[in-house]
């Protein structure tokens, strides 16, 4: 049986300029830095960070994101969240040979990024310009798409305000037979569900979540986690939650 390429999405890392700044009564940089040995334990071939990078879209705050998780895997990519500016990131990852795609061939998958990010709005939209690289796919090779925004409600009204809005654009797209799951992260909490046969999976915070099925954010006391996947070239995948503890 072939290997099975690693994937780990981090997501929603928020860090700021300042190193000590709190975000939701946490420390981004302590949270991160605390989920990187089980992450490094999992030895992923790929890392996609799935948005909400920098919660102040300041340069220094990809700097040090670049420092922290340059290494990690083989490869990097990522999409930008409601919270980074796309304009400021890109050029740090750029120069660290971070990968925007958007479209990637990892391990026999096919790996879409999608930017779902409206300047100064909380919640996304995929215009047709944006939805163009899932056209592009070879039908019937497995496929994972990422977008920031969840595509579906995941039952947190705090969070359910701010959605990927006209999400019936993005599944009008999407092929059962090719696209396999869309993960997603900015709903801070671990969430799987399906819609029309494709998983629909979210990548906690790596800094503060939020207890699902909160009318209003409360702190999930369990502390950071991530995502990983294991993907086979015959289409068959894994996924699962990694914590720090
Ligand atoms: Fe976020
Ligand atoms: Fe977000």
């Amino acid at each position: 049986m072939p290997q099975p390429f690693t994937l780990l999405q981090l997501s929603d890392s928020h860090l700021s300029a300042d190193p000590a700044a709190s975000y939701r009564g946490e420390n981004a940089d302590a949270n991160l830095l605390s989920l990187l040995p089980a992450c490094r334990l999992l030895a992923p071939d790929g890392l996609v960070l799935s948005g909400d990078v920098a919660e102040d879209a300041s340069e220094a705050a990809y700097e040090r994101a670049g420092k922290m998780l340059d290494g990690l895997a083989v490869g990097t990519a990522w999409i930008p969240g409601n919270h980074d500016d796309q304009a400021v990131m890109a050029p740090v990852f750029d120069r660290l040979g971070f990968q925007a795609g958007p479209l990637l061939e990892w391990g026999g998958w096919q790996i879409v990024l999608l930017d779902s990010a409206v300047p100064n709005r909380p919640e996304g939209y995929l215009d047709e310009a944006r939805l163009a690289p899932l056209d592009q796919l070879a039908p019937g090779r497995p496929a994972l798409v990422f977008v920031h925004h969840q595509p579906l409600a995941v039952n947190s009204p705090w969070i359910d305000k701010y959605p990927l809005t006209e999400p019936e654009r993005l599944w009008a797209r999407l092929e059962p037979e090719t696209v396999k799951a869309v993960a997603f992260g900015h709903v801070h909490q671990a969430f799987s569900g399906n819609k029309n046969g494709i998983a629909c999976l979210s990548s906690p915070s790596t800094v503060a979540n939020g207890q699902p099925g909160s009318a209003r954010f409360t702190l999930d006391p369990t502390g950071p986690k991530a995502r990983w996947f294991r993907l086979w070239p015959d289409g068959r995948w894994l996924s699962g939650i990694v914590s720090a503890g």
